[in-house]
């Protein structure tokens, strides 16, 4: 039997639940569909389970700094109008413990699953309805009608069968993690009613490097270490000082994750290995004073296995400091400052925690996540061309479009609710 409702959301992740919730205390009746068996995978997964889910540092006017997209201050106003601030009080009024890691980075103290119970008692509170695991198998405007009462309605089709409604929000994520869930049906609603899509790559992914250039960093698999790693040329470099983790295949580690958004295949990345000191002064002082090997000297700047393994790459490196020549220490101190690779790949959406790129912004309003040529129709969260940096800035996108979004439904559906 055909369901009329004020709002269908397609997603319950983090932007699908929040903004269901918040449109349903507003007095809008909310259906919720998902096709995946448990609500809010991504939440449960994130953060090492404990969800990572804002960011202090967060500036919302100027979030070019932490968000990526063809237009990085497409989420200025949402951002502006909900807040870490605004998350936090949530937390608080739930009870829910949290304490902040570096970098303005805030988590849950105890579990994911808090933050998960935060959002279905939210939306218990809106009156939300909640289809899932439940298949969208089709879905269309009703432009005209044989009924006029339904003109301008989403009807979606589903194995649960049929609902209709005045107000369709896409919250259905990125492409990442495809075994817990992800899938391109944002994208392709978005295609469908005329929207472009900004083509789509893994973000904050591991880098992967082969061949036999790469056996010798494989041993040095799980070493971590502080760095600075920089992409891109002139006005588009852009550096980050995380930790290195590296793997078998490849690296990975904050600040791998961090460039890796950034990085475009077959260009190199710089990294420093020693970030913040003057490698080359410090070598040259060494000799003067020491006749350690020089892998021993490195090893008062970088992780002993690290410093072993890079000494051992030429033979100019692999005797006491004193005896190394002046030319073979600053060629060292500058590989070490300036490791530049080109990475083979990334280790793609499996182990991706974002998709860059999504729906194009240009398409959709600002103020209310609106599509510009297609009334009623919203997109909120991941699937929108808006990419955060690690550290909390995509659950508050996330959250902050939902809140933007759920506020324009309660005015749409007041305004039709007077015509
Ligand atoms: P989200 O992916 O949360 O939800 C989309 C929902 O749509 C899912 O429930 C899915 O099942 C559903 N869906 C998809 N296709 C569908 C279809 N065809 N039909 C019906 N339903 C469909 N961010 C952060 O800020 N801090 C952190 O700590 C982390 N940590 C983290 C770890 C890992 C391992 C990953 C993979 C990701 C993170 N993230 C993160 C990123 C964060 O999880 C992500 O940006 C948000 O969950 C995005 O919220 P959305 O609601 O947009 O999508």
């Amino acid at each position: 039997m055909q369901e009329d409702w004020d709002v269908v959301i397609l997603g319950a992740g983090a932007a699908g639940l929040l903004c269901a919730a918040l449109a349903g205390q507003r007095g809008l009746r909310v259906l919720l569909i998902d096709h995946a068996a448990r609500v809010a995978e991504k939440v449960r997964i994130s953060g090492g389970g404990r969800a990572n889910f804002t960011n202090r540092n967060l500036d919302p006017a100027a979030p070019h700094r932490h968000y990526l997209g063809g237009n990085p201050h497409f989420c200025r106003s949402a951002l502006a109008r909900f807040t870490p601030q605004d998350f936090i009080a949530l937390m608080e009024r739930h009870s829910i413990g949290w304490h902040e890691k570096h970098k303005g980075q805030l988590f849950c103290d105890r579990s994911a699953e808090d933050l998960i119970a935060l959002l279905l008692a939210e939306c218990a509170r809106g009156g939300v309805e909640r289809w899932q695991p439940c298949q969208v198998k089709n879905l269309m405007f009703l432009a005209s009608s044989a009924h006029p009462a339904s003109a301008g309605s989403y009807q979606i089709d589903t194995d649960r069968g049929p609902a209709r409604a005045r107000s369709l929000v896409v919250a259905t994520g990125g492409l990442s993690i495809p075994k817990i869930g992800a899938s391109g049906l944002g994208f392709d609603l978005a295609r469908q009613f005329g929207l472009k899509i900004i083509d789509t790559r893994p973000g904050l992914v591991p880098l992967t490097f082969d061949g036999t250039a790469w056996t010798l960093y494989a041993q040095l698999a799980g070493l971590a270490l502080p760095v600075a790693i920089s992409t891109g040329e002139k006005k588009d470099r852009i550096t980050f000082h995380e930790d290195l983790l590296f793997t078998h295949r490849g690296l990975s580690g904050p600040a791998v994750l961090q460039i890796s958004s950034y990085w475009r295949p077959g260009t190199p990345i710089d990294i420093d290995l020693a970030p913040g000191i003057d490698l080359a002064a410090e070598l040259r002082a060494a000799k003067a004073r020491s006749r350690k090997l020089l892998a021993n000297e490195l090893a008062a700047w970088l992780p002993a296995r690290l410093a072993e393994a890079w000494a051992g790459l030429d033979p100019a490196w692999q005797r006491p400091v004193n005896e190394a020549s002046d030319k073979a220490l600053a060629q060292l101190a500058e590989r070490l400052k300036r490791w530049q690779l080109v990475p083979t790949g990334t280790e793609g959406y499996r182990k991706a925690e974002v998709t860059v790129g999504g729906v194009d912004t240009r398409g959709l309003s600002s103020q209310t996540m609106e599509a510009r040529a297609q009334p009623g129709l919203y997109f909120i969260g991941e699937v929108v061309d808006v990419t955060g940096w690690l550290g909390g800035y995509n659950f508050q996108w996330a959250w902050a479009s939902a809140a933007a979004c759920a506020e324009a439904l309660a005015e749409r559906h007041a305004a039709s609710t007077i015509a």
